[in-house]
């Protein structure tokens, strides 16, 4: 069978064998099968999707693609979370010291950005000197050290979502329940947890648009840990205005220490709080989701969380006290003003997902490389009034011709009316927990 019968095969809506997708993925991951096959195949199972079965098929071969961490001997629980990916989403710095300050050891693999969306790596590594590129050991001693460590996939563990995650960036194929299912499951299988709390975002600046699609998205999640015997909790969170005030590389580093110093946003700490509350239940710290918040809310409360975010930082190879001072932003500024007097009611998050990209804080070919200091910083959030003029948000990029693509991206992007109808809606939307007794 060659790779060209598989990329035939899916394009015409029949079911991939294991061997056909063994070959695919295997030979991808060896050079042998070019990115454009590998593109083609992409978007042949983006258009007409994968059975169950291909999904736990794909995710096997994918893990199977490298090694998988042994984190056995750490004293544990090992527990992580996953975000299906939004805007303004720096869950992870703020939630990974928090849940450590707690009891918990979070072995985080993650990802770079993705379509629209930001990736935690690429914000971690917007600290000069911090390193996402662990050897086992090194993961294992900073776990140990400092009660969580943050890597990504690399040439020997999931090598296959490096790749494909990459692919999928740049060829329009994200948003696809089992693509993103075999993505996300393959990392989180080969680093070791032992219980996963999965963030699964819904709205405008989400993968899943409706509530309908990350609810199917979250059965997927659930139904393939269920098959591979792994607990696991699902929260379905409102994405449809960007997270917090920052969006962009740095920016998010600075907001995520601000959030750990006590002065969070309402909306992104609702959600860091919930994630982490389930973290220590999954990982029997705590035995009720109320009494989880409360140990959540002490360790930002009491200083633990930020004391380990400064451990890791310099444990990961940066300056843990520079990483708390303000970051330099990019010399080109420019203001979006409201053009009306009312209640700011929305503000896409995807219009400021793909503004924040053409600034430069995302990429737009695989060999892209971000910048740290683009990006755009809210002045108003859903709720607020705001008058004719006001700032609605402040832009930084390098160039002004990024600020016009940027600016492009945003001229219908805000939803002013005349009455408060967006205070106080809901973060979290659906929570379903899939634990052992
Ligand atoms: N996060 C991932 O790791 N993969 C996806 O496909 C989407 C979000």
């Amino acid at each position: 069978m060659s790779i060209l019968d598989t990329i035939i095969h899916k394009r015409d809506g029949k079911q991939n064998s294991r061997t056909e997708l063994e070959q695919l993925v295997s030979g991808a991951v060896r050079g042998d099968v070019p990115h454009y096959q590998v593109s083609a195949w992409l978007m042949a199972a983006f258009l007409n999707g994968l059975t169950p079965e291909e999904t736990g098929v794909l995710t096997d071969v994918m893990i199977r693609s490298g090694r998988s961490l042994d984190l056995s001997g750490l004293p544990g629980p090992l527990i992580d979370k996953h975000s299906t990916g939004g805007v303004g989403d720096k869950v992870s710095l703020i939630l990974a010291p928090m849940v450590a300050a707690c009891g918990v050891q979070v072995p985080m693999m993650s990802g770079r950005g993705l379509g629209h969306t930001g990736g935690t790596l690429d914000k971690l590594e917007s600290i000069a000197g911090y390193s996402t590129e662990l050897d086992e050991d090194r993961f294992r001693q900073i776990i140990q050290d400092c009660g969580f460590a943050m890597t990504g996939q690399s040439s020997d563990v999931v090598p296959a979502d490096r790749l494909l995650y990459a692919l999928r960036d740049v060829t329009g194929t994200v948003e696809s329940i089992p693509l993103i299912t075999a993505s996300i499951l393959s990392k989180k299988f080969a680093e070791g947890a032992e219980a996963l709390v999965f963030d699964v975002k819904c709205g405008a600046g989400a993968f899943m648009k409706t509530f309908e699609q990350a609810q199917a998205l979250a059965e997927s999640l659930r139904e393939s840990c269920r098959a591979l015997g792994r607990p696991v909790v699902t929260c379905i969170t409102r994405m449809e205005s960007p997270l917090g005030y920052a969006i962009g590389n740095a920016f998010e580093v600075e907001e995520s220490v601000t959030c750990l110093r006590g002065d969070g946003p309402a909306d992104l700490m609702d959600v860091t709080i919930r994630l982490g509350a389930w973290m220590l239940v999954a990982g029997g710290v705590a035995s009720t989701v109320e009494e989880g918040v409360s140990r959540c809310v002490q360790a930002i409360e009491n200083g633990d969380a930020l004391d380990r975010f400064v451990r890791n930082v310099n444990a990961q190879g940066g300056n843990g006290q520079r990483a708390l001072e303000p970051v330099d932003r990019a010399p080109v500024r420019e203001v979006l003003k409201a053009d009306r007097d009312g209640y700011v009611q929305g503000l896409n998050a995807y219009a400021f997902g793909r503004a924040a990209g053409a600034l430069g804080a995302g990429r737009m070919q695989a060999e892209d490389s971000v910048l740290p200091d683009v990006g755009i910083i809210l002045a108003r959030k859903p709720g607020d009034s705001v008058h004719s003029g006001e700032t609605v948000a402040e832009l930084y990029a390098r160039d002004p011709a990024r600020v016009a693509d940027a600016m492009a991206w945003l001229a219908d992007a805000v939803q002013i009316d005349d009455e408060d109808a967006a205070g106080d809606l809901p973060m979290i939307l659906e929570e379903v927990a899939q634990l052992k007794d």
